[in-house]
């Protein structure tokens, strides 16, 4: 590895507090929180080292912490979890174009070692500049949930949503769901979605007027998915979309019956909730990816069936904070707060435990500094 610049580093210490994953399981078998982990101070040209302030949890962390994925997703033990992080910049690698000592960023590491530590080293492309009008908490709730539905309604679906598209959401409460909803509504999209009345109130508390019965450009329509099944509700309504963040089969099969002719249902989730990525599973989805493939392209309706995984990539970072974060049209809910710094290892329990119920209430972040 190349040496760092040689900026004024001599304030980071040589050991940190981080989050350690010794194996796959449950949080409480697998987890522990040290104090002598040490900081990654060795950059490579391309890195940067961030003093983390605040990280946030996704499903996918506790199905990669419970083994779920470990098909795809091997780790060398010990391993440092978390993907969503928001801090400063303290140490930049010789070749480091786009930051400097000092700025402040946020973004998502991905598979690499995480954010669940004091410092956390990465790519300056897992990187963007921070929204100025947003905490560090609330900038680390962005990256993943947020690029995930930014991705799937803009980029990889053909044509993308815009003014007066119809759009469905499956999951308006959840974190990518709040995401969508917001991204939806800020291009002139009529939007529906589905969510449980415990649930309504996130949905105004973004300043949407909501409406169990219509869908129109001032509102929200919500469908009280305990209450209703969304196809018979819809039925033959010409949806333009679908986005899935719900995942099941039920979804799939009652899209069908609310978009138009050649309308597009793309899901982040697919049939199986719990992501368990065995041979067999991944036999059982692609067969069933190629048989709703195949009957939209054969099939009298055209339903277009889209399977999406968030590619990281630091452009959509910069365009959510400038067009839609830092003028106010998408904002982050935050369920809780967690401070190891006060309740030690049982914070980063709680974290997961939280997340893996399915009943957060918007993102769950995990306090790592204050701001300066
Ligand atoms: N493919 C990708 O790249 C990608 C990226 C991000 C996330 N994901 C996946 O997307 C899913 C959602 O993640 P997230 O972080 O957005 O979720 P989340 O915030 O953890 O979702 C929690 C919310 O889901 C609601 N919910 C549970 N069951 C529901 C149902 N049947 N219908 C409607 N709402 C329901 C819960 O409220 P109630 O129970 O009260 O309704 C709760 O408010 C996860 O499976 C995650 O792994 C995939």
């Amino acid at each position: 590895m190349a040496e760092s610049n040689s900026n004024n580093t001599s304030g980071i210490p040589s050991v940190m507090k981080a989050a350690q994953q010794n194996g796959y399981g449950d949080a409480r078998n697998v987890l522990t929180l040290r104090d002598d982990v040490p900081v990654p101070r060795e950059l490579s040209s391309k890195q940067i080292l961030v003093r983390v302030h605040a990280a946030s949890i996704n499903p996918v962390d506790w199905k990669v912490l419970n083994g779920n994925m470990s098909l795809i997703t091997r780790f060398s033990f010990p391993h440092i979890p978390g993907k969503d992080v928001a801090g400063v910049i303290v140490d930049v690698g010789s070749g480091v174009k786009r930051f400097q000592v000092g700025d402040k960023v946020y973004g998502n590491l991905g598979m690499s070692d995480g954010s669940f530590a004091e410092y956390a080293r990465a790519d300056e492309s897992a990187f963007a500049i921070k929204p100025n009008n947003l905490t560090m908490e609330e900038a680390a709730a962005i990256p993943l949930a947020c690029e995930t539905s930014y991705q799937a309604l803009f980029t990889k679906i053909s044509p993308p949503i815009g003014e007066g598209s119809k759009v469905l959401i499956c999951g308006g409460s959840t974190a990518t769901g709040l995401y969508a909803v917001q991204l939806a509504k800020a291009v002139g999209a009529y939007v529906t979605t589905t969510c449980s009345q415990r649930n309504f109130g996130l949905l105004e508390k973004l300043g949407y007027k909501t409406s169990q019965t219509t869908a129109d450009q001032n509102q929200v329509h919500i469908i009280d998915y305990n209450e209703k099944d969304f196809g018979k509700e819809l039925k033959g309504q010409n949806y333009d979309v679908v986005y899935d963040c719900v995942g099941g089969q039920q979804q799939w099969t009652s899209a069908q019956e609310v978009l138009k002719r050649n309308g597009q249902f793309i899901t982040i989730v697919g049939d199986d909730t719990k992501s368990v990525l065995s041979v067999k599973a991944i036999a059982s989805v692609g067969s069933s990816i190629v048989n709703r493939k195949f009957w939209s392209v054969f099939g009298s309706l055209h339903h277009n069936y889209i399977m999406h995984f968030l590619i990281p990539n630091f452009q959509n970072l910069n365009d959510m904070r400038t067009k839609y974060i830092e003028t106010g049209k998408v904002k982050p809910i935050i369920d809780t707060v967690f401070d190891w710094r006060k309740d030690g290892v049982e914070s980063l329990y709680s974290l997961y435990e939280k997340s893996k119920s399915g009943k957060a209430q918007g993102k769950l972040i995990l306090k790592i500094a204050d701001e300066e």
